[in-house]
């Protein structure tokens, strides 16, 4: 019935045909989903004052972007900002596609009122991302939204499936927007403490006197005894959280693209740029609702109140309003050593599939020898040459003008260095420099991250997932690789690094291209605290990285190859309804394969 219907209503030629390049397509290929996404300016009240927030299609937070494992993902991008722009996305691994990070050193920047489509693969890969804006403080104003892979239907999940799904982003807020933040970063303060915490844009829920009236705060409807999958990203401006749901157990499931052995947890932190799913039973009476809530975490709580973010989990059969004081933590974080039990709690199911059908632990991590060491250590900010920067092993990244892997293929020298340090050294004075690692590919590394800065920080490397074999206080020396997790580790592409301690991670350089490896606290990022990792293969032949897109965006010096944009926003509007038909239209014919092939 449906189909008949289906081809009465569209017997058209161009129909037809595309129905016929897809059958062919999806046999050798896999299917492809376009999005297009405008970003702009509008106003909202999150913490009860107007600001000027980024919006995508008219949304805050945006749009997610659904797929299934190996879909071919088209996002069209119009920037109708008044500043330049770029999207990144956070934990997709695009391999051999850095073309398509969207960070300064791998694109030019979308100029405002042009438009640039990313294209890429999420290849190989299940789970929960998100997507940002990278540029100068941006995300700090808006812009994000959730990525959800999900298994091809072949591939079994570790659990039962779920009756519903949530997506939870989670992150520390100010009323000053991004431009009015960059100015502090820019005197030489700090930001000092953030006005609230948003969950899914909105301002907290009146579970106190000092919770203005009017503040609009997120609702979740749940049904009684049904279990949800809840997915949770943190994407503030620099705060760590305790996410945590009053009277319900989460259990945690996923990292970061990777199964977990499944832990029952009360509250969870969660830090800049993490994400994790957890499954939620709705197994309590209803005598009210419950309170969602995020808090700011390893900082002075109680001074730290008012950054407190507060929804409400309303079962159908709820019999009342959220009332009463917020449910505290479980965890003390007061002990030094207690801190770490969490993250160290988190271990691969080695036994589940991931995207493939074989197990996740089938690759034996902890018995491949490590070619390289790289310590990178993060220092506090400090004056250069007049103006506060933070720097990484003494360097302050400076982004070239010119993203590096277009310098490489348009033979523009002079642009970046390879000679980014493999070790911190005290002698030398901080200093801003365009130098990324020269990186070995397929070499197996290990990198650690020593925070010498007086603030939890989190460290994400774009285009792989790494074990996180170790964390303590103190200086990493060479026998702490004795306490190595080599079994069962977390694989996961952000974590977080405490003051005054270190994180070990072990990853395999089989991803070829240049990835950026930074702090995804912004105000760290935004001063410097960031380098590239440059992989390339020697016997590149075309399969291991892509060749530049066609319709890359040139600047810096190659700035005179870029052709003019037709960019009336009149013209652009229409080819944004064009495309969004046209986006639907791929996502129907995207399911006609497997009806009628
Ligand atoms: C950001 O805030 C500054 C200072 O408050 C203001 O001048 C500017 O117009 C704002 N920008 C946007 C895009 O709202
Ligand atoms: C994502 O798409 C799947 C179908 O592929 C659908 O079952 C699911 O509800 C969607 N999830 C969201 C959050 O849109
Ligand atoms: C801009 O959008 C148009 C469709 O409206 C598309 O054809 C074009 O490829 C896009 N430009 C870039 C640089 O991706
Ligand atoms: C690990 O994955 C296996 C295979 O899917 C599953 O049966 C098992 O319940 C999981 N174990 C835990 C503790 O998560
Ligand atoms: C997690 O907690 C729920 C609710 O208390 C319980 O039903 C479930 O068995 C627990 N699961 C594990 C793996 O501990
Ligand atoms: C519901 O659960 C709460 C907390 O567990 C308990 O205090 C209350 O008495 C229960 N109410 C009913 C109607 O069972
Ligand atoms: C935390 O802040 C409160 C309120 O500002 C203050 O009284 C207290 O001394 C602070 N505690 C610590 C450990 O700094
Ligand atoms: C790793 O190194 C050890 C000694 O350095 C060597 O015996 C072993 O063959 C190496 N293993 C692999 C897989 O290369
Ligand atoms: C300071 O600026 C000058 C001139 O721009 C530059 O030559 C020098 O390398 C800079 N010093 C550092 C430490 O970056
Ligand atoms: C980068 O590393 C490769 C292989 O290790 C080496 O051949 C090359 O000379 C290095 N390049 C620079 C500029 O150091
Ligand atoms: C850790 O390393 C720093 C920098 O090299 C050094 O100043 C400090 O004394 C070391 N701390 C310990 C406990 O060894
Ligand atoms: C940072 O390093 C300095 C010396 O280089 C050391 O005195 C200090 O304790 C370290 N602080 C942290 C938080 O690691």
């Amino acid at each position: 019935m449906a189909a008949a219907y289906f081809f009465s209503r569209f017997t058209t030629f161009p129909f037809l045909f595309s129905l016929a390049l897809l059958c062919g397509f999806s046999l050798a290929g896999d299917p492809s989903v376009s999005y297009v996404f405008e970003v702009s300016y509008i106003t909202a009240s999150p913490l009860g004052v107007p600001q000027q927030v980024i919006a995508i299609n008219g949304k805050f937070p945006g749009p997610v972007i659904n797929v299934t494992t190996n879909y071919n993902v088209d996002v069209n991008v119009f920037n109708r900002l008044d500043e330049p722009f770029l999207f990144t996305w956070n934990g997709i691994e695009m391999r051999g596609e850095s073309w398509q990070d969207g960070v300064l050193g791998t694109n030019c920047p979308i100029p405002p009122n042009w438009n640039f489509t990313y294209s890429f693969q999420v290849k190989d890969q299940i789970g929960s991302f998100f997507y940002f804006p990278s540029l100068n403080l941006q995300r700090a104003s808006g812009g994000f939204g959730p990525i959800i892979i999900n298994n091809r239907d072949r591939i079994p999940i570790p659990f039962n499936e779920p009756d519903g799904e949530i997506s939870f982003m989670i992150g520390d807020w100010y009323t000053q927007n991004h431009t009015a933040l960059r100015g502090v970063l820019d005197s030489g303060e700090e930001l000092g403490m953030p006005d609230g915490v948003l969950i899914n844009g909105k301002g907290p829920y009146k579970y106190t006197s000092s919770v203005p009236d009017g503040i609009q705060y997120e609702t979740i409807n749940v049904d009684p005894g049904k279990t949800y999958r809840i997915r949770v990203h943190n994407v503030g401006t620099s705060t760590s959280l305790n996410f945590r749901i009053q009277n319900h157990k989460m259990l945690l499931v996923e990292t970061e693209g990777h199964y977990n052995l499944q832990t029952n947890f009360t509250d969870f932190d969660i830090h800049v740029g993490q994400s994790y799913s957890f499954l939620v039973t709705m197994d309590q009476n209803a005598s009210s609702d419950y309170y969602i809530v995020a808090s700011a975490r390893f900082v002075n709580e109680t001074a730290w109140q008012r950054v407190t973010g507060v929804g409400v989990l309303h079962y159908s059969n709820s019999k009342g309003q959220a009332s009463g004081p917020l449910p505290v933590p479980a965890t003390d974080v007061s002990q030094l050593w207690s801190v770490m039990n969490q993250q160290r709690a988190i271990k691969q199911n080695t036994t589940a599939s991931g995207a493939r059908p074989n197990p996740q632990g089938s690759y034996h991590y902890g018995e491949i020898n490590i070619t390289d060491t790289y310590i990178l250590r993060s220092t506090p900010p400090t004056k250069i040459n007049g103006s506060v920067h933070a720097t990484l092993n003494g360097i302050s990244f400076l982004n070239p003008s010119t993203p590096m892997r277009l310098a490489d293929k348009h033979k523009v020298n002079g642009v970046y260095k390879l000679d980014f340090p493999e070790r911190p050294a005290d002698n030398i004075p901080p200093r801003l420099e365009s130098s990324i690692i020269n990186a070995t590919y397929k070499g197996f590394i290990q990198i650690i991250f020593q925070n010498n800065d007086t603030k939890v920080q989190s460290f994400h490397i774009d285009g792989y997932s790494f074990y996180v074999v170790a964390m303590d206080f103190g200086n990493w020396t060479e026998d702490k690789k004795g306490s190595y997790n080599n079994w069962d580790a977390a694989s996961r592409s952000t974590v977080e690094v405490y003051p005054g301690a270190w994180t070990a991670v072990l990853l395999s350089l089989d991803n070829a291209g240049v990835w950026n490896i930074r702090v995804q606290n912004l105000d760290r990022w935004y001063l410097g605290q960031e380098t590239y990792m440059r992989i390339i293969n020697p016997e590149e032949n075309g399969s291991t990285e892509m060749d530049q897109p066609g319709n890359a965006l040139y600047c810096g010096a190659l700035k005179s190859m870029q052709k003019d944009q037709i960019h009336s926003s009149a013209t652009s509007i229409l080819n944004g309804k064009w495309n969004l038909v046209f986006s639907l239209v791929m996502v129907l014919l995207a399911l006609v394969p497997v009806f009628f092939c």
